[in-house]
């Protein structure tokens, strides 16, 4: 586990876009496995900029989100397909058709979920995933106690979980409690691996993916057996390393 320790969000996203970018110079249709939340948002901001510039395309590359919330159409303002379109696919250079997120209203989810396995599959399998942490340690939807070896499922969010990503919704608004989320298997199963955690309250979180023992009670954790991970983070969600 490499671990990047920077002065700020924005220095933590320059990091990530340049290893996607290296990414992709080193293969034109190249695998990403991308993530939505607030931490990318400023990674995403920079490959939009560097396409604008015509210093990186993504004409020929495919991607693989990690989760969707069961139960929100692609069309529904909070779902990770919209999420998606409006951070990143709408304004890079990317055919829509190479662009995968498990379909949230699917008829058989568990069938959409063994589907999902053999998208990845056969595109080849992911040469880089991108990773948030959520702050209970969890990585896409596994939650603290996600089996080690598990696959892309249907997965009930925890009450923090809920909690943390009310912001997204409206008051009155339905918040999807169940996810389709890649396995943490599947996520092991990426070539590289870059996980980022920005600001202090990440910090605990950070503290148990690095220097805990490896357990399920912090997903993240299993990281540490992964042989090309790139863990980048900033001073604030660094304060708790030993
Ligand atoms: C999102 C995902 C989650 C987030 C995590 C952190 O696709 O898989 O694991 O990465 O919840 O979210 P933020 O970045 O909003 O703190």
């Amino acid at each position: 586990m490499k671990v990047i320790i920077l002065p700020d969000a924005q220095a933590v996203a320059e990091y990530a876009a340049t290893q996607i970018q290296q990414q992709i110079a080193r293969r034109a249709d190249s695998v990403l496995g991308l993530a939505t939340g607030s931490t990318p948002l400023h990674t995403y901001a920079q490959l939009i900029e560097r396409v604008r510039r015509g210093k990186l395309s993504f004409r020929a590359v495919r991607t693989f989100n990690l989760d969707e919330y069961l139960g929100l159409a692609a069309d529904h303002p909070q779902s990770y397909r919209s999420f998606m379109d409006q951070h990143l696919f709408s304004h890079i250079d990317i055919n829509r058709e190479n662009t995968y997120v498990p379909d949230g209203m699917a008829t058989d989810p568990q069938q959409a979920c063994a589907d999902y396995e053999l998208a990845i599959r056969a595109a080849g399998g992911i040469d880089l995933q991108l990773l948030g942490l959520g702050r209970n340690g969890h990585i896409g939807f596994n939650e603290p106690s996600s089996s080690l070896g598990s696959r892309t499922r249907i997965k009930t969010l925890t009450s923090a979980t809920i909690a943390d990503n009310a912001r997204f919704f409206h008051a009155d608004e339905f918040q999807p409690h169940l996810s389709i989320t890649m396995g943490i298997g599947t996520i092991l199963e990426a070539r590289q691996i870059t996980l980022l955690a920005t600001g202090e309250s990440k910090a605990p979180a950070v503290q148990a993916m690095i220097e805990g023992a490896i357990s399920a009670a912090c997903p993240a954790s299993i990281l540490q057996m992964h042989p090309n991970v790139t863990v980048v983070i900033d001073e604030a969600a660094a304060q708790q390393l030993k």
